[in-house]
């Protein structure tokens, strides 16, 4: 039970130099101050992630964007004003507030306000900003609840909110607004045609940038598990041909497969916005039954889809 003493803790930790796992609509974060060097050095070393990496700063509202970017255009506030508290984030040129241990030194900084009762809440009783990126180690799967941090990061950080289930399942859509025209730096919660209908002209994907984005690494969101990945149409017969070869294959797909019985399944819907909401726990359930390989069903290219065909992609890149 998250009670109100839990989270005045929880805004205290944060205030004193603490990290804590917090929940949000899309996964769990690993927060801490963002104005707090020191503990946002921390989350650095508990995550194991290069520190020049830069992370996205939590603000409990749009009202608060001029304090950590410099420069706010009209189609930033648009968007903010459409699609926050949600799965956005926005990348913009930033304040002396944003800090370099924050941004990797970058000039820009990114933003988001998160669609999440339990977060609004320690950000509006904080009133400041919370650096935090998913709070899962380096490389691997990002956690959608509080079980998935406690098991990945355990004693490691000082306290873990359990807000339930992420509803949303995949990180924030990340939108470049910091020069020229703008860009989707990695897609995910936030479908880029509503980014697109928003701002009336069409916004091109770009994950591979001189930015330094981890989650275009190629082998990030990584089971230990191989990953193939199959339209629908292919599987069954994908998941023959790695049988023939003496594998222990599992399926991540919908109940509509016909897969012979002995092949386990985990339900990942061929519903984009299902398959992204669940996507991370069927991979990790299924990351655990010891599966030489997974073949993953890829849902339609279109709204969420495409951010769960992006995490499947990285997943199944060779590393
Ligand atoms: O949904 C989310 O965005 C989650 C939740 C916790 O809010 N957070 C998250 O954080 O996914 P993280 O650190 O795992 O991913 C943040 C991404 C990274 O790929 C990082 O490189 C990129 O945001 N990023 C951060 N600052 C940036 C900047 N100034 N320019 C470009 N990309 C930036
Ligand atoms: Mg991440």
């Amino acid at each position: 039970m998250l009670t109100p003493d839990l989270l005045d803790r929880a805004v205290e930790l944060l205030r004193r130099g603490g990290v804590i796992a917090l929940p949000t609509e899309t996964v769990y974060g690993l927060a801490a101050n963002a104005e707090d060097e020191l503990a946002v050095r921390r989350v650095f070393a508990i995550k194991g992630r290069p520190a020049t990496h830069p992370l996205i700063v939590h603000i409990p509202g749009a009202e608060h964007l001029s304090e950590w970017a410099r420069v706010v255009p009209d189609e930033a506030r648009a968007l903010a004003k459409a699609f926050w508290p949600g799965p956005l984030t926005l990348v913009l040129p930033r304040t002396s507030r944003a800090t370099d241990a924050v941004t990797g030194g970058q000039d820009t900084v990114a933003l988001r306000v998160p669609g999440h009762s339990v977060a609004m809440e320690v950000l509006s009783k904080l009133g400041g900003g919370v650096a935090a990126p998913s709070a899962n180690r380096f490389g691997r799967v990002s956690p959608t609840t509080a079980e998935h941090v406690q098991r990945d990061l355990g004693s490691d950080v000082d306290l873990v909110l359990d807000g339930g289930p992420s509803t949303v399942g995949v990180e924030s859509t990340i939108v470049d607004l910091s020069s020229g025209a703008p860009a989707i730096l990695r897609p995910g919660g936030l479908a880029t045609e509503d980014v697109e209908r928003v701002l009336g002209r069409a916004v091109p994907v770009r994950t591979s940038t001189t930015v330094r984005v981890s989650g275009s690494l190629e082998s990030h969101y990584a089971p230990r598990a191989g990953v193939v990945l199959a339209e629908p149409g292919e599987a069954v017969q994908r998941v023959e041909a790695l049988r023939a070869q003496g594998l222990r294959v599992g399926v991540l797909g919908p109940a509509s497969l016909s897969l012979p019985k002995d092949v386990q399944r985990f339900d990942v819907p061929g519903e984009p916005a299902e398959a992204a909401r669940v996507l991370y726990a069927r991979l990790r359930e299924a990351d655990e039954q010891g599966h030489d390989v997974l073949v993953a069903c890829l849902p339609a290219a279109s709204g969420l889809g495409i951010a769960v065909r992006d995490r499947l992609s990285r997943a199944a890149a060779p590393r």
